[in-house]
């Protein structure tokens, strides 16, 4: 059961999920095969590495393993969200629904500005997660955000939209 995702639209997620992990499909599939394949009936937004991103239109976004290390991407994302202490979560996108190999985040669009402002921000967010042992190898330089996986929210803090790699 999902609040946010049809019976339908799940089991669907599940047969490729399932095929993602049984025949370690190790080379990324292009988004056509992925989109084919997977035929859900919501638009797609993005894609990354490891995942691809519908528009649920509700405001949030969904996220489905592209390829069997995405899944993995997926879990460490979901533990991290709800193990973080509260002065880092607020930096991750919020995490409404998860499955294997899935999940539901808040949509946000706005990216970070190109400026002294938002450098600062991002190096004091950058240094809040490295104080917990944490690189931000995928979501900045250590100065400037990297603008796949980084946004902003309205309340202009940053907010890191792919943690699929942070580690504690
Ligand atoms: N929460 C979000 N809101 C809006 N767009 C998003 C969100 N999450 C991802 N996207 C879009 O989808 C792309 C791929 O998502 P990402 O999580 O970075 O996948 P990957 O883990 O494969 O890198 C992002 O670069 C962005 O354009
Ligand atoms: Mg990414």
């Amino acid at each position: 059961m999902s609040k946010y995702l049809k019976p339908k639209d799940l089991e669907r997620i599940g047969r490729w999920v399932k095929k993602l992990d049984s025949y370690m499909l190790l080379d990324r599939p292009s988004d056509d095969i992925v989109l084919g394949v997977l035929n859900l009936p919501y638009k797609y937004i993005g894609s990354g590495r490891h995942r691809i991103v519908f528009d649920l239109d509700n405001g949030y976004v969904l996220k489905v393993a592209r390829m069997g290390k995405g899944i993995q991407r997926i879990r460490n994302e979901v533990d991290l969200y709800h193990s973080v202490p509260f002065d880092l979560k607020i930096h991750l996108c919020k995490i409404a629904d998860y499955g294997e190999g899935w999940v539901v985040m808040k949509k946000l669009d706005q990216k970070v500005p190109r400026n002294e402002q938002f450098y600062k921000k991002t190096k004091i967010m950058h240094d809040k997660f490295s104080h917990f042992g944490m690189k931000l190898s995928d979501v900045t330089d250590g100065k400037k955000a990297k603008m796949g996986n980084v946004r902003l929210s309205k309340g202009k803090k940053i907010v890191i939209i792919d943690y699929g790699n942070i580690h504690a």
